[in-house]
């Protein structure tokens, strides 16, 4: 028997390791709803390059960082007819500097497009999960919010937020058929570790024990597996996946 079609949502899926994760769901036999920037205007080209491969995205335009926005999407994607079965929670930016160089714009920013997007996303989308008795809620940290990094008190504070953020809420779903665990990537091959300045990220890549950086399709087919009835069992878990850079 073919595993049940569910609707996902994965914030931040028309690049990078979000666009796997779509595309992985996609291949699940879930129909994959995106969300992007508001006012992209590059996502209908990247949709029509999809199709063409066979993949069919829905595209709504959301600032995750934003509450009103954030609800505005909801609205949206319920009334035209969706309910989201799982939320990739994916949406996020970097903004390094040391502490010392770091100004309040940095901080900000991070915090709220990577932290308090998980509170403005979950919270108008986890009631329909709740009635419908099923749900699977998927948070992308980082390494960096386990180990920290030179450079990302903002990001590596954020990222661990997400991890209290997880635990509390699959506490809350336990008992209501709805999961939430954290993911936790290492270094990926993806556009946002490229913009790492050349020398460091080869110093970086060095200190991977497996040598490499992460393939995007890696870290999705974890995120599929946790979406799917086979993973009931698992919830406020921090599943870390980065070549072995860092143990826990
Ligand atoms: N530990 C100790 N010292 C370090 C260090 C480290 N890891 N990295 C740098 N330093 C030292 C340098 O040697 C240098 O010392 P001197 O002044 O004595 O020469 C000093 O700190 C300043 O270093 P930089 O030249 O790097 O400082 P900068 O201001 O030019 O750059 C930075 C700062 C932009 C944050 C840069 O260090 C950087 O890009 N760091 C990497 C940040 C990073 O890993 N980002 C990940 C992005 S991808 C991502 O986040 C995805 C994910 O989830 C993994």
């Amino acid at each position: 028997m073919n595993p049940p079609r569910r609707t996902a949502l994965v914030t931040g899926g028309n690049r990078g390791l979000g666009a796997a994760i779509a595309r992985a769901l996609h291949d699940a036999g879930h129909r994959v709803i995106i969300a992007h920037t508001p006012g992209n205007t590059t996502v209908g080209q990247w949709q029509q390059q999809q199709v063409a491969q066979g993949y069919s995205f829905v595209a709504y335009g959301v600032d995750v960082s934003d509450y009103e926005s954030a609800q505005d999407l909801a609205r949206r994607i319920h009334t035209d007819g969706h309910r989201i079965d799982i939320l990739v929670n994916n949406a996020g930016i970097t903004r390094d500097a040391t502490l010392h160089k770091l100004d309040k714009a940095g901080w900000d920013a991070v915090l709220r497009t990577n932290l308090d997007s998980m509170f403005n996303v979950t919270k108008p989308l986890i009631d329909s999960m709740i009635e419908r008795g099923w749900g699977r809620i998927i948070n992308i940290s980082s390494i960096n919010g386990s180990k920290g990094q030179f450079g990302q008190t903002n990001y590596s504070a954020a990222k661990a937020g997400i991890h209290g953020f997880t635990k509390a809420l699959a506490l809350e779903m336990a008992r209501k058929g709805v999961t939430v665990n954290t993911v936790s990537p290492g270094y990926l091959a993806t556009e946002m570790v490229m913009a790492v300045r050349e020398d460091i990220r080869q110093k970086i890549i060095d200190a991977i024990p497996v040598g490499r950086l992460g393939q995007p399709d890696e870290i999705a087919a974890l995120v599929v597996f946790i979406a799917s009835d086979a993973a009931a069992f698992m919830t406020g878990s921090n599943i870390a996946m980065n070549g072995g850079q860092h143990m826990y």
